[in-house]
Order: structure tokens, then C-alpha cells, then sequence
């Protein structure tokens, strides 16, 4: 249904605060004051606020203070009140044990921090993985006006003459020195070539993905997915999304009018085209239940099946977001999404436009960046969603990065408790292993690692890698980074630590791998396999209190979001008791 724009002028919930003359509008405005705000910006104007998760322990978004400021000079020119404020940020590549362990907590923070305060939309300031999930689903949650503004990727690394890409060249680089391939020395001289400049991760990992996720979903204004960081045109979109948030407000066009079933499809379809990060599935999952749309995993395998990955981005193909922004970047994939009658073309975005409207112009600059579908990465891009005796409520496996000839494979299980039985054993030489064989690593899961650790792409035992092998199959319950590869089943759920059937799989078991058929068995009768699940007892850490706990205690298996069980459901923006 078209979205019909409110009236305008009528009463801001702003003015709640600010639009009165009793002495809590009084109180309100005055302690405001001493930042030296004029009477005017009280008057009824719509009151912004920038949720920014700029932080220097965020690398990614260490610039987002810059765009904070182009993004306030957007909401002045059309009348807004910009008020800037900080939020959790959630740093991938520091914050320990995972930064997901802390995506639910940010949420939470940007939820009562919206629900608490005077604003009448928001901008989401994020970059780094999990900031933007965690700031959609806090403001879905609220579901006042929201837009989107990523930080943009970082520049293309290089080294030794070649592209180097966030994460996957740090997973490459650190294969190569296993196997002999490459120096520790040379290993050190590239740490500073893969981040060159500000931005996230500059492959399609977690982070061009989740921004990509946010344009598809009709989050973001169209383009804004692929600028680089350091780009000036990456600050003109601040400033841009700085005067349409203004106007969002004006027409009361929330979160909940664009983040439609239809939308999600068009995410899903366009995850599949991009050959996006899994992690899309996590987050897409736990947005869509913030908003009560009824979105599975099954849907992820029906509307993602057939897309072709045209994106020709590392980890899955070999050029870098920078290329990809010089090429058109996300607004071509999806007109071509469009064109091949697999895009919900009337689904409303924050431009107000539909998202067919915005794209239909635009052009294809570099065929070697984006490929015609007749040189598609793969025709099945999207994420195959197994299921079977070893994952009854499913797992995914991502066919743009994994290995052709592994698709279909039994081999012999070698099974490592958890991740630090990993890494005492897969060094050692002694380790009965080979190709063949089927890694499965349990206890990386939500409750688990806990928080569901980027440990799924475990890798191979050196005496493999010498050999010149570079992908085996492997299982588990944890994530994978988005920069990351191979023929890694991912997300089995239930996970190890909730007694899902993974935690019972023995040394010597025989695994089968169908992707064509969606299948995952452990090769047991059904007799044994109820028999040993009968005698499992967990064996991970329970943490005994703090937040740690909570989560133990809350979070949902992957297949549904992993959000927590009590922070499903829109809970809209009113204030449950006034304290003035
Ligand atoms: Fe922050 Fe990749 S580590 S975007």
C-alpha cells in the first residue's frame, strides 16, 4: 500500500519537553540552554538526534564526529534541531569475547536512549559490523523516523602489487605463512597495508553487507552503500540524509512503513546478489522481529535460491568496495534485480520514493565489477539453508565462497569440544586428519562461546595446507567473519550449548554435506542419536553473573536472530511513566 505522508504542521512529541511554559518545559529547555541554543530551536521544529557510535576503540567508525557535523548541517537548512549523542559501539576488531556477545546490549541503549529523550527522528550514525544491525533494531523498536548513514569503506590496501582486502587477506596471509608460502616478516609489513584510510572493512564483509542490507531495506538513501570513507561524496550523503530526515519527520514516515515483508525480500534477494556476508541472515532476522514481520530461514533459502552473485567483490571474487562504488555500487544490483522480476519494486524507502523509482536510471560503469548474469560468481548465490539430524532448526552455508567440488561430501568427523580443544590440537602434527575429513567444532553458539563467536572458518591443520589443500569441510555453531571462505556450514542450530544434536557427534562419526538438496546428517541411527542426547550434559561455561548472564540466560538461537527472548516486538516510542 502507498504511504500516505502525514500533516504538516501538528504537535512533535518534542514539544512534550520543549512546548510549554509549566516549569518542567522550563526546566527542560533551560538546562539545554547553557549549550547556547537560541529560543527558536524550541519553537516546534522537529528535534533530531544523531545516534553516533563513534569510537576510537571502533576503528571503522573513528570519523563518523566528521560526518556527524555534515549531517547537522543537513537537518539545519531544512529546519531541524540536530542534537548529537553517543551510543554503545561496538568495535569488531576489539571488543572481546565477541562483539556480537554486545549487539542486543547496543540495541538496547539506542531503544531507551530514542524512547527516554525529546527526538523526533534519528539519524544512525554506524560502520563497523554490528553497529548497524543493533542501531536498526533499537530504532525499529521505537519506530520514530530513522535513516541510515554508514561511515563508507576503507580505501583498497595493496601490497606487493596486489589488491588486499579487509580480513580476507588476514585469514590468506596467515594460511600462507602455515604453509610455508609467505614470511612472517612480510606478514608484519602488510598489517599496515590493509587499512589505509578510514572506513570499515573495504571487502563485502559483515560491514559492506549490513550497509548494503540497510539500502535495500530502504533504510539508507540509494547509494549510500558503497562511498568510501575518505570520499567527499560520502559527506555530501551526511548531509543529504541530514535534510531528509527533517522532511521524514514531517510526514511521519517511521521504520515500520518501510521495513515490510516486501523489503526484507528485496534485502535477502540482494544479499544473494552481492555475495554478502551469513551474518546478514543473524541481523535480518532480529530486525525483522523487532518489527513483527514473520521472516525464517526458510525464507532466506526460498527468496535467495536462485540469484545469481554478480558482485564481483572479495572474499567471493576479487575486487574491493572502492571498485565497486567507481562501478555504480548497490543501486545497479538492484535495478538488475528489478530487471530480472526479483525485486518487490513498490516498496517505500526513506527518499519516499519506491525503491524501483531511485534505481531505474542508473548505469553499469565496469561489467568486470558487476557481471552480466551470464558471468555470475555463481547462479545460486543467496545462503543455503540446511537441514537434517545434525541441525533440525537449520543451518547456512554460503555457496558464492565455497568450494564446487565439497558441495556434496561425507567424510569423517574430527571434533573439537570447543574452541580452545581447536587450538591445543590443530597444530599438532599427531592430529588424525586429512582432506577428507569433516571439522566440527561445537560450543562457539549464542549461549555457548557465549555470544556467538567468528570462529567458524576455523583453519586447516598445517600438514593439510602444506599439501596445497586450501578448503575442507567444516561445521559448527559459530559465525563466520564476512570476509572469510570455504565450505564452512555455519549457525547449527540448536547450538552445541543447548543441547542441539552437534554436541553429540563423536570422533570417526560420518558426516554428509548435500547443499543441492539443503541436507546436513550425521550418518547414526536414529536410535544412537537419541540415546547419546539423552546422556549429554553441558559442558561450556556458564557465566555467573553481570551481563554475560543476561545473555546465557535470553538469547535465542540463531535461526530465529539470536535476539533476546524479552526485546522481540516493537515497543513504539511512548514514554512508560513520566517522571516530571
Ligand atoms: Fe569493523 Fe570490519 S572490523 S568493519
Amino acid at each position: 500500500m502507498a504511504f500516505k505522508p502525514a500533516k504538516w504542521p501538528r504537535k512533535l512529541r518534542s514539544t512534550e519537553w520543549f512546548g510549554g511554559t509549566s516549569r518542567d518545559h522550563i526546566y527542560h529547555r533551560s538546562w539545554m540552554k547553557n549549550q547556547g541554543l537560541p529560543d527558536d530551536l524550541f519553537d516546534g521544529r522537529p528535534v533530531i538526534g544523531i545516534c553516533n557510535t563513534w569510537s576510537q576503540l571502533t576503528p571503522c567508525n573513528a570519523h563518523l564526529r566528521d560526518l556527524a557535523e555534515r549531517v547537522k548541517h543537513g537537518i539545519y537548512e531544512a529546519g531541524g534541531f540536530p542534537v548529537e549523542f553517543p551510543v554503545f559501539s561496538t568495535g569488531e576488531s576489539t571488543l572481546r569475547p565477541t562483539a556480537m556477545m554486545f549487539r542486543n546490549l547496543a540495541s538496547m541503549d539506542v531503544e531507551e536512549a530514542i524512547r527516554g529523550t525529546p527526538l523526533d527522528g534519528v539519524v544512525l550514525l554506524v560502520g563497523c559490523d554490528k553497529t548497524t544491525p543493533s542501531l536498526l533494531m533499537g530504532a525499529a523498536s521505537v519506530d520514530i523516523p530513522s535513516i541510515v548513514v554508514t561511515g563508507g569503506p576503507m580505501l583498497n590496501g595493496w601490497f606487493q602489487g596486489e589488491r588486499v582486502g579487509s580480513g580476507t587477506h588476514l585469514w590468506k596471509f596467515s594460511e600462507a605463512v602455515k604453509a610455508g608460502e609467505m614470511t612472517q616478516e612480510e606478514f608484519l609489513e602488510a598489517e599496515a597495508a590493509m587499512s589505509r584510510s578510514p572506513g570499515s572493512c573495504n571487502t563485502m564483509g559483515t560491514a559492506s553487507t549490513m550497509a548494503s542490507m540497510a539500502e535495500a531495506l530502504g533504510m539508507a538513501l540509494s547509494g549510500n552503500a558503497a562511498i568510501p570513507a575518505v570520499d567527499s561524496r560520502r559527506r555530501v550523503i551526511a548531509h543529504l540524509s541530514g535534510r531528509r530526515i527533517v522532511q521524514m519527520v514531517k510526514d511521519d514516515l517511521k521504520p515500520s512503513d518501510i521495513l515490510t515483508r516486501e523489503a526484507f525480500e528485496n534485502a535477502i534477494r540482494t544479499n544473494g546478489a552481492i555475495g554478502g556476508s551469513t551474518n546478514a541472515v543473524i541481523h535480518l532476522l532480529a530486525i525483522a522481529g523487532r518489527v513483527g514481520i514473520d521472516l525464517s530461514l526458510d525464507d532466506w533459502d526460498k527468496a535467495g535460491r536462485d540469484i545469481p552473485t554478480i558482485v564481483n567483490l572479495m572474499p567471493s571474487g576479487k575486487y574491493l568496495m572502492e571498485e565497486f562504488f567507481y562501478a555504480g555500487g548497490l543501486p545497479v544490483v538492484i535495478k538488475r534485480l528489478g530487471e530480472a522480476g526479483m525485486l518487490n519494486k513498490d516498496a517505500i524507502t526513506v527518499s519516499g520514493e519506491t525503491m524501483w523509482d531511485q534505481v531505474k536510471d542508473v548505469k553499469n560503469w565496469n561489467e568486470d565489477v558487476i557481471l552480466p548474469a551470464e558471468k555470475a560468481l555463481t547462479s545460486q548465490g543467496g545462503i543455503a539453508v540446511l537441514k537434517g539430524n545434525l541441525a533440525p532448526n537449520g543451518a547456512v552455508l554460503k555457496p558464492s565462497a565455497a568450494s564446487p567440488h565439497l558441495m556434496q561430501h561425507k567424510g569423517r568427523a574430527v571434533v573439537f569440544e570447543d574452541i580452545d580443544d581447536y587450538k591445543a590440537k590443530i597444530n599438532d602434527d599427531a592430529l588424525d586428519i586429512d582432506e577428507t575429513c569433516v571439522m566440527v567444532l561445537k560450543n562457539c553458539g549464542p549461549k555457548g562461546y557465549p555470544g556467538m563467536s567468528e570462529v567458524g572458518n576455523m583453519g586447516l591443520p598445517p600438514k593439510v595446507l602444506k599439501k596445497g589443500i586450501t578448503d575442507m569441510v567444516r561445521i559448527s555453531d559459530a559465525r563466520m567473519s564476512g570476509t572469510a571462505y570455504g565450505t564452512v556450514v555455519l549457525h547449527t542450530s540448536p547450538e552445541a550449548a543447548a543441547g542441539g544434536p552437534l554436541a553429540v557427534v563423536k570422533n570417526g562419526d560420518m558426516i554428509e554435506l548435500d547443499v543441492p538438496n539443503r541436507k546436513i546428517h550425521l550418518d547414526i541411527s536414529e536410535e544412537e542419536l537419541s540415546a547419546r542426547l539423552a546422556d549429554w550434559k553441558p559442558s561450556h561455561h556458564v557465566p555467573d553473573s553481570g551481563y554475560a548472564r543476561l545473555f546465557h540466560d535470553h538469547v535465542q538461537g540463531a535461526d530465529t536472530g539470536a535476539d533476546f527472548d524479552f526485546l522481540k516486538g516493537c515497543r513504539g516510542s511512548a514514554v512508560p511513566k513520566d517522571s516530571h
